[in-house]
């Protein structure tokens, strides 16, 4: 076993170099996924080292939306999704035609679309944000302006409540955050009374009204190594307690729950991403004419985010 598996790394270590690939991976990845990765982070992360990487491939370990944020920053590079089927449910809540209806409801409204969004919904939006810089993105603009929020509408609600304004608000969620109870931090925070609690904005408000920090998955990371705190209750997607722990020995991480799995993020595996690169597939390529429109948006957000 330990034989096959070290044959699979080969393998993937030197399909890698001779197609000069870069392997990129979300912190919610499975660990032998993320142990294999040129760059673990959040989604943020991966679209400035996707932007700014020299390789000719990028296989990416995640959703499909983050693979089609690849594509539009860098049209000539190949990117590949290792599992075909590896979508985001909250990111399938929103269509372009959707939202072209509701831009007509409100026609002075500006749009500003979480990257957890098809390519196509980018396209019809202002400008892009992450989890990392939601708060700072809808601060951009002034506060008489209109914004129409897509498509989560608890990362909305919190990114209104910080900025101290309203938004109209698309009724999108992540199934999986929406997993994480209030009540659960309440008694853990019973049982591990020194214990700190950080939130991803994903989460329902009356979690992230009661977290310590709001966080994007790359500020949960940093939060472990920086703030000193020993006991952590992690109010995100599980497949995060891999990089946390190994990078905080020492630290002890309490998840909210152990149901706050994303059964998508977890279909990608040291065999799909050797087939991906013996294979060349699955292919994620935007059309041109939705990708400009798309890359200005999220262009956008990586020049505010600097
Ligand atoms: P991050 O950008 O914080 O990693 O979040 C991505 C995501 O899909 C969270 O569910
Ligand atoms: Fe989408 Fe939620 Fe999975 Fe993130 S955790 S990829 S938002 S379904």
């Amino acid at each position: 076993m330990e034989d096959n598996n070290q044959a699979l790394l080969d393998k993937i270590m030197s399909l890698k170099k001779s197609r000069n690939a870069i392997i990129l991976v979300h912190n919610y990845q499975l660990g032998e996924v993320q142990d294999i990765g040129d760059f673990v982070g959040d989604s943020l992360e991966l679209s400035q080292q996707a932007a700014k990487t020299r390789a000719d491939v990028i296989v990416f370990c995640g959703v499909h939306f983050m693979a089609e944020t690849a594509s539009i920053l860098c049209p000539d590079k190949t990117v590949l999704l290792p599992e075909m089927h590896a979508g985001c449910p909250m990111a399938n809540m929103i269509t372009a035609p959707r939202l072209r209806e509701k831009k007509k409801e409100y026609p002075g409204a500006a749009v500003v679309c979480y990257v957890n969004t098809p390519a196509a919904v980018k396209a019809e939006s202002d400008i892009c944000c992450t989890s990392a810089n939601a708060v700072k993105i809808v601060q951009l603009f002034p506060r008489e302006q209109e914004i129409i929020f897509v498509p989560d509408k608890y990362l909305g609600s919190y990114a209104a409540r910080q900025a101290g304004r309203e938004m109209i608000l698309w009724p999108g969620y992540c199934p999986t955050h929406a997993r994480i109870q209030a009540q659960d931090i309440i008694r853990l925070r019973k049982e591990y009374p020194n214990a700190k609690v950080v939130a991803h904005p994903e989460c329902r408000t009356e979690v992230t009204d009661i977290a310590d920090a709001v966080l994007s998955t790359g500020g949960i990371i940093r939060y472990a190594r920086e703030s000193g705190v020993k006991e952590i209750i992690v109010g995100t997607e599980i497949g995060i307690l891999h990089r946390l722990k190994k990078e905080n020995p020492d630290k002890k991480f309490i998840p909210v729950t152990e149901q706050a799995v994303c059964p998508r993020m977890k279909l990608t595996t040291l065999e799909s991403v050797l087939w991906s690169l013996e294979n060349m597939t699955h292919k994620v390529k935007v059309s041109e004419n939705i990708r400009a429109r798309a890359w200005a948006a999220v262009d956008k957000m990586l020049k505010a985010s600097i």
